[in-house]
């Protein structure tokens, strides 16, 4: 798989563990920034890297700040980013095989460098299930798109599950 990653300043440390992990699996991942410790802000690489796998130069990404949560919200105002803030693998491997996640985040504060990596293993090396799952996927796709109403989009839309 070929991968984007990023972060801020408070999350360069693990970011770099995370790489090093990631390529011992084999995958291919590219630091999209930032480079220095310099204090910098959480939406700059959050878009940098939602619009680099929403564009599909990668396949999936991954993005580290204080807690994960900020740069996932950034993350998730891109267009086709399913971004999931995890602390732990459970929902990890759920928001892959339920909500196609296309980008992983979590919080260099809040979990350690061994967890995050049993996190980014269940991530990578669970698959998408579809089925009865792509209807709710699209829905959010339809929520996406500015001013479809959920409500309206669901009377064409035939309810079996
Ligand atoms: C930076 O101080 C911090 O706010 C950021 O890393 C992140 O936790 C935001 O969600």
């Amino acid at each position: 798989m070929r991968l984007a990653i990023g972060c801020d300043h408070v999350a360069l440390d693990l970011k770099k563990e995370i790489i090093e992990y990631v390529e011992s699996l084999g995958h291919e991942i590219e630091d999209l920034g930032p480079f220095t410790d310099e204090r910098t802000d959480y939406p700059i690489y959050g878009q940098k890297v939602a619009k680099a796998v929403a564009n599909k130069e990668y396949d999936r990404g991954i993005l580290i700040c204080g807690t994960g949560v900020g740069i996932s919200i950034a993350a998730n105002k891109v267009k086709g980013i399913r971004a999931v803030c995890c602390s732990e693998p459970y929902s990890a491997k759920l928001s892959r095989q339920h909500n196609d996640s296309n980008i992983l985040a979590f919080g260099a504060r809040v979990i350690g460098p061994e967890l995050a990596k049993m996190i980014v293993k269940e991530w990578l090396d669970a698959e998408y299930e579809g089925g009865r799952h792509q209807r709710r996927v699209d829905m959010l796709a339809e929520i996406e798109a500015e001013g479809q109403d959920l409500e309206a989009y669901l009377k064409d839309v035939k309810i079996n599950c």
